[in-house]
């Protein structure tokens, strides 16, 4: 696996690769890297001749300070695995090399980011899609892969590839959990002990909301017996708990079609704020 730490130096690697015709997967993360990540990177090696993964946290989409500071760093732990997996290249930016300037530019998404993470994360989109692109002109994937833990971010990205044309195939890949049903997380390495007990119930409440979806009980009565259960357990707030439509992320209060809907929630254990989502047709 090839360490590389410069835009200059992934040009110079991808440049050779490319006139031998191969195909690039891409796999973009902050580090700290599970099985969720690893995922992600097995699906690019099944599909693509060469792997690329990237670690950078990216500043400019943390809305809070503290979260950024404390968001987990396992670098060489993160190296090793990598390397087992038969990555190629990762590439590692410092903060210059991503932003030699402010970047002056900003993303607006309209209506699918006024809601959840992006209504409750101000700017956390404007990152993620400056990032993104930033590394998608970097790196030219054929094919670039999300995870649908982070159901918002996929159709943010997905609108950025389109309305922006990368020449880039967006891979989605479903969520990784724990045994106990937690989805697998970076921020899951902040929780003490007595956190990670609670942690599961985000994922309970979202199977047990989809079972009575499925009974056909009422939405809003569903959801504000979710939001009595979260109440009731101490260590736990929810913030959000919402079924939506998930082409145009748009809050539903019943259930209209048959398809492409999920329940999504975010909720804070302590000062660590998780997030999760459940599709609920397929
Ligand atoms: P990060 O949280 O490191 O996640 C990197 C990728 O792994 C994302 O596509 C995310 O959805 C996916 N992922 C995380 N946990 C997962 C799980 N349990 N199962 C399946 N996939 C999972 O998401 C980001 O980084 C950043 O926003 C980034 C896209 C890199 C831009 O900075």
């Amino acid at each position: 696996m090839k360490f590389l730490r410069t835009k200059k130096e992934v040009n110079q690697e991808l440049n050779i690769l490319q006139k031998k015709q191969i195909t690039i997967g891409f796999v973009p993360t902050m580090g700290a890297l599970h099985d969720g990540h690893l995922e992600l990177v097995k699906k690019a090696k099944q599909n693509s001749n060469i792997v690329v993964v990237s670690i950078f946290v990216n500043p400019t989409q943390f809305n809070n300070k503290e979260d950024f500071e404390n968001y987990p760093n396992t670098i060489s732990k993160d190296l090793e695995l990598l390397d087992q997996t038969g990555v190629d290249l990762v590439f590692v930016p410092d903060i210059q090399e991503i932003y030699p300037a402010q970047p002056s530019l900003s993303f607006d998404f309209g209506k699918i980011e006024r809601v959840l993470e992006g209504a409750f994360r101000p700017g956390h989109f404007n990152g993620v899609a400056i990032v993104v692109s930033k590394l998608l002109n970097i790196v030219k994937p054929h094919q670039v892969y999300f995870g649908q833990k982070d159901l918002q971010q996929v159709m943010i990205v997905r609108r950025l590839v389109e309305d922006l044309s990368f020449n880039t195939e967006i891979v989605i890949i479903p969520t990784v959990r724990e045994a106990d049903g937690l989805a697998m997380s970076s921020r899951n390495l902040r929780l003490s002990l007595e956190q990670r007990a609670i942690a599961p119930l985000l994922y309970k409440a979202l199977l047990k909301a989809k079972d009575e979806l499925l009974k056909g009980n009422n939405w809003l009565a569903i959801r504000e017996k979710i939001n009595l259960m979260f109440k009731e357990q101490p260590g736990v707030q929810l913030e959000y708990f919402e079924l939506v439509s998930t082409e145009r992320f748009e809050l539903l209060e019943e259930v209209s079609d048959q398809s492409g809907i999920a329940i999504c929630t975010a909720a804070f254990i302590g000062n660590i704020r998780l997030i999760d989502n459940i599709s609920i047709f397929d």
